[in-house]
């Protein structure tokens, strides 16, 4: 039976690579979206469809492990239905399947991962799993038909900081990482300080609209060194914290806006600095951003701004490319496939796979 399937997926990856036009189905289930896409060639999205858990884990104030796998098996089937339908194919239109296999929760990640499997198998179709990290990359490539590698990343998501090279398509080079806690996960638990609902990127950003950025200086020596790639943002929390309980123990009351947009600068310094000097350093001349932090504009601004400042090109993701979702995930599976990867009914979920 395997074997049947092999040449059968042999076959179709050579029939992909030599139609621009071929179709491909993108599932990602990896954290807290549930998430389909129809891609054509390399980078045309014919249909984004995305079933977010967010009210499900709200009450928990961040992510339930358990309810996330369950939640997944519930709306798998309809969610890629509704890509398939979006896009007015069926599946039978369908060249290659792409699919999240990690990094994630295990759990979340074996729906989509099991799913694909079942449909490949079902069909005969060429499979690869896809390091969700390349996904928020290639969203890039979604949004601007001209980018091509190499250029420097940062990737700033709910589980990463990234600094790395994009050498090709699926060859990267990881220069500088968080050494404790990711950009969106400080950005979720500083919130969370704050009394803002899960998940808290998105509600910290709005309350700091109104406040103050340079009211308090929460700097960290590791993250005002330019030369050092690494961050470090747990330190950042833990300040935001302690003032909050000083000034509780004292009865004063703060502005929770001034903190919130003096917490969002710090973070954004660190990352606009470190990102665009390893641009400059490694002689890249764009920088990109991704991850779900990407979605945060006074992020996009910094950057756009230091970039402008030293010369390089500054690329973002459209918004609705920025957080989980699976058009990314089949834009970096057809740069996987174009390159002869290929991956068998072996595939598993692989909860801390690595990009490089
Ligand atoms: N506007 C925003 N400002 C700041 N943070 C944001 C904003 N929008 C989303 N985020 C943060 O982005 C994170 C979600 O991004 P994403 O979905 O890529 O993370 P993930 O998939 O859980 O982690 P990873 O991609 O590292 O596996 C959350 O931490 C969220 O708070
Ligand atoms: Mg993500």
């Amino acid at each position: 039976m395997s074997e049947m399937y092999s040449a059968s997926a042999a076959k179709g990856l050579a029939a992909y690579q030599h139609n621009k036009d071929a179709l491909l189905l993108a599932i990602e289930s990896s954290c807290d979206e549930t998430a389909a896409s129809v891609l054509r060639g390399d980078r045309e999205v014919l249909s984004m469809s995305v079933y977010t858990q967010i009210p499900l884990h709200r009450k928990f104030g961040g992510v339930v492990p358990e309810l996330a796998s369950r939640s997944h098996v519930e709306k798998i089937g309809e969610v890629v239905n509704y890509a398939l339908e979006s896009a007015k194919v069926t599946i039978d239109d369908i060249s290659a399947i792409a699919v999240t296999c990690g990094p994630g929760l295990v759990g979340a990640l074996l729906v989509g991962v099991s799913y694909a499997k079942g449909l490949a198998f079902a069909k005969g179709l060429p499979l690869i799993g896809v390091n969700h990290l390349a996904g928020h990359i290639a969203a890039n490539y979604l949004t601007y038909p001209d980018l091509k590698p190499p250029f420097m990343c940062l990737v700033a998501s709910g589980g990463h900081s990234h600094i790395i090279k994009v050498e090709d398509y699926h060859k990267f080079t990881l220069l500088g990482r968080t050494r404790d806690d990711a950009a969106g996960e400080a950005f979720d638990k500083v919130a969370r300080a704050l009394g803002l609902p899960y998940p808290g990127g998105p509600e910290l950003e709005k309350l700091a609209r109104e406040g103050d950025p340079n009211k308090y200086p929460f700097h960290s020596a590791l993250n005002q060194s330019i030369e050092e790639s690494d961050f470090s943002f747990s330190g950042i929390k833990t300040a935001v914290v302690n003032l909050l309980h000083n000034a509780e123990q004292k009865g004063e009351s703060l502005d929770p806006a001034d903190i919130a947009a003096s917490f969002q600068r710090a973070v954004c310094d660190a990352l606009t600095m470190k990102s665009v000097h390893a641009a400059k350093a490694h002689g890249m001349d764009t920088l990109a951003l991704a991850g779900g932090v990407s979605a945060n504009k006074a992020l996009r601004g910094a950057l756009e701004a230091e970039c402008r400042r030293q010369g390089v090109r500054f690329c973002c993701p459209d918004f609705r490319f920025c957080t989980d979702n699976a058009a990314m995930i089949a834009c970096a599976g057809h740069y996987g496939l174009m390159a002869g990867q290929l991956s068998g009914l072996e595939l598993n979920a692989v909860p801390n796979l690595a990009l490089c």
